[in-house]
């Protein structure tokens, strides 16, 4: 491929190394391209670009975390932003292991390990240090760091309480984590292509294409597809179908984070589970003014919406529908426990207590760490459009979401 085809001018350039292993991804997707007929779904393009052993953006070298542009990082994570989250978290955590009696957390995409080090020391502090912190992680060089973060940041006693896991377990006992994972796995993206009930009477997604990925004869360029959406097409376009929704309307759909929900909730056998991510109810979500998805990627800090842009060097994702996340675990037989903003969910498990533990004459620890709680509650930054959905077995409720629980929206 021509690497200046999907080059949008403002984004920084990746040095030569970095560009020759996006063109070693390339060139295996155009070769799948070829193999498959000329076309591939969009969810396998992002999967690939991803996570393909050793070049995806997940599984490759690539900085990813970070709080500038300038040390080689993409984006910033609530984790990352301030430890204040990991030691608020740690209180509904505790919560949870009290009430059903378990001694295991598990973490899924661990980033850098700064909230499994957080937790650690703060479920120590609360006197409910787990017995084994084990973390599930698609990356080997993540692990690498989160072993070098945990090292660094935990006396050796609990981190040696950390363990990570090649296979889920049949069951788990325990509570499960999991901070931004489900808006990095793969979506469809589906269009639709007339308006409104011309569609074949009753036959389903008569109106529905799925985009996906081909390449240019000319350029050898990536580019967007739209074919008839095949048998088997995703069952949320019944949802679809039943929405007002125009022509030209495109969106995503989640299969593989409804997949991942219904595996974690059928394998959590006591316990609860945690998901934390950006993302709306289907009726938010599948609005009628939403019309052009949410598919993102981010590179160094700025934000676009090419995911051709140097496969494998830039994040792709697409934000949360947690009324199909909802389904996913009450179908694999857990309870809800809640539902409700980020901000809510942080005030009603006591962030600012938390805050309230640094001397505020302390102004080196105590502004940086005010301005974070800000940056995580307040409804115009992450308070708002963040979402914590949490499941249970064997666990009547939690006060982390005593107040302003939004479950009906679901
Ligand atoms: C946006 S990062 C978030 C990292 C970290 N939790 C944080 O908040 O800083 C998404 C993470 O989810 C992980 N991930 C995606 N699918 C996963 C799966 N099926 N199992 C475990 N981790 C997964 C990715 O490898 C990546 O580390």
């Amino acid at each position: 491929m021509n690497p200046k085809a999907h080059e949008p001018a403002s984004l920084p350039v990746p040095g030569p190394d970095a560009l020759a292993q996006s063109e070693t991804l390339a060139a295996s997707l155009r070769a799948e391209i070829a193999a498959t007929g000329g076309w591939m779904p969009f969810s396998r393009f992002m999967e690939r670009a991803l996570y393909a052993p050793g070049l995806g953006y997940y599984s490759g070298g690539a900085r990813k975390f970070g709080r500038r542009g300038d040390d080689g990082s993409d984006f910033v994570t609530a984790p990352e932003l301030s430890p204040l989250f990991a030691h608020t978290l740690a209180r509904p955590v505790a919560e949870a292991l009290g009430a059903s009696g378990t001694r295991r957390v598990m973490e899924f995409g661990a980033g850098t390990g700064r909230l499994a080090a957080g937790l650690l020391a703060a479920l120590d502090a609360l006197g409910a240090a787990p017995e084994r912190y084990q973390i599930v992680e698609l990356s080997g060089e993540l692990r690498e760091r989160q072993r070098a973060t945990l090292a660094a940041e935990l006396p050796d006693a609990l981190a040696a309480r950390v363990q990570w896991l090649d296979v889920l377990p049949e069951r788990f006992e325990g509570v499960v984590i999991g901070n931004e994972v489900l808006d990095a796995m793969p979506v469809r993206l589906v269009l639709r292509a007339d308006e409104p009930g011309e569609g074949a009477a009753g036959a389903p997604a008569a109106g529905w294409r799925e985009r996906g990925v081909a390449v240019d004869a000319a350029t050898r360029a990536f580019v967007f597809e739209d074919r008839p959406l095949a048998a088997g097409a995703p069952d949320v376009i019944d949802t679809l179908d039943a929405l007002d929704l125009p022509g030209g309307y495109l969106t995503e759909t989640h299969e593989a984070a409804r997949a991942f929900t219904h595996t974690v909730c059928t394998m959590l056998a006591r316990g609860a589970a945690f998901f934390i991510d950006y993302g709306f109810p289907a009726g938010e979500y599948y609005h009628p003014q939403r019309a052009e998805g949410t598919l993102m990627c981010h590179y160094r800090h700025r934000a676009h919406g090419d995911p051709f842009v140097w496969p494998g060097l830039q994040d792709i994702t697409a934000h949360v529908e947690f009324s199909g996340i909802h389904a996913a675990g009450v179908a694999a037989g857990a309870e809800l426990l809640g539902y409700t903003s980020q901000g809510r969910f942080l005030l009603n498990a006591g962030i600012t207590e938390v805050l309230a533990e640094i001397d505020p004459s302390d102004a080196a620890r105590f502004l940086p760490a005010a301005n974070a709680v800000q940056k995580l509650i307040s409804e115009s930054e992450m308070g708002e459009l963040f979402k914590v959905i949490a499941f249970g077995r064997g666990i009547d409720g939690l006060d982390a979401f005593a107040r302003g629980e939004r479950s009906h929206a679901l």
